[in-house]
């Protein structure tokens, strides 16, 4: 049999650390950065841990885990990273089998993180206006499923988040918007957050954020945290040592979290 077999999702990691994720399947395809290569044929019958040559350079096969999955996306729209993802989770509360809804969905970068955390008995509805936007995401959601064999029930909707929340009943435990305008969609969506449930606003100019806390509390949330998260990396130092190493120290966004009573 197999070890990898027709339909399932492997990684290949390059020397420099970066991965190309590659979908089993049958035909000869371009593969961006590595070349012209039938996935079936090349590597059904690798293992992960093991190593190929493809062209000049050596790839190791393997399993993709959150952070690979992360680093192989398509990219188009701008993506939550690691660290507001991780905050979000952690001060919405979220977890195996809530029911969240994310918009919009852009490349589905929070999408990944949510599914991770859902388990197999979450929903996650992710809306998203632009159909060129949702194509990246649900591609990047479905290698996300695929290798984390997860089968969290997940659905896009394409429209404004403010129309479709009108035309929706939810009984949502979470809500995470990344949007320009967060004011109609806060106001929209309220009435499909449970009681105890939270939202979490990202803004990245301080504009929206004011915006948004106003709104929030206009719809009866009360704030519960609003601020940014700064990360600073450490490496080591040439001459000896270790210290933060040198490099953009940038602002993603300001984060806002909300409680509904
Ligand atoms: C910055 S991206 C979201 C990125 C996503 N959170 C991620 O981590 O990959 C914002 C997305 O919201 C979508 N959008 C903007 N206004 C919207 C609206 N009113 N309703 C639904 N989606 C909207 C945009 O098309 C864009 O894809």
């Amino acid at each position: 049999m197999a070890s990898h077999p027709e339909g399932s999702l492997i990684g290949l990691r390059s020397s420099d650390g970066n991965i190309t994720l590659i979908r089993i399947e049958s035909g000869s395809r371009k593969v961006k950065g590595i070349g012209i290569l039938d996935p079936l044929e090349k590597f059904s019958n690798t293992n992960f841990g093991s190593e190929i040559q493809l062209g000049r350079s050596t790839y190791t096969i393997v399993r993709p885990r959150l952070p690979d999955v992360i680093s192989g996306m398509q990219r188009g729209a701008q993506t939550i990273s690691a660290k507001d993802a991780g905050f979000f989770i952690a001060k919405l509360g979220i977890g195996e089998g809530d029911n969240v809804l994310e918009a919009g969905l852009g490349s589905g970068g929070l999408s990944i993180h949510l599914i991770r955390c859902l388990g197999s008995k979450g929903n996650l509805i992710s809306v998203e206006n632009r159909e060129e936007h949702a194509s990246t995401g649900m591609a990047n959601i479905s290698s996300a499923l695929e290798a984390f064999s997860s089968t969290v029930s997940h659905q896009c909707i394409i429209g404004d988040i403010s129309e479709i929340a009108q035309e929706n009943e939810w009984e949502l435990d979470a809500i995470i918007l990344d949007l320009p305008d967060h004011p109609s969609a806060i106001k929209a969506l309220f009435p499909s957050l449970n009681h105890g449930g939270r939202i979490g606003c990202y803004c990245p100019v301080s504009s929206q954020l004011e915006a948004a806390w106003q709104a929030c509390e206009e719809a009866g949330l009360s704030i519960e945290w609003a601020g940014e998260l700064m990360q600073r990396q450490w490496g080591r130092a040439s001459k000896g040592g270790m210290r933060p190493i040198n490099g953009p120290f940038g602002h993603t966004a300001f984060l806002l979290i909300a409680y509904k009573p």
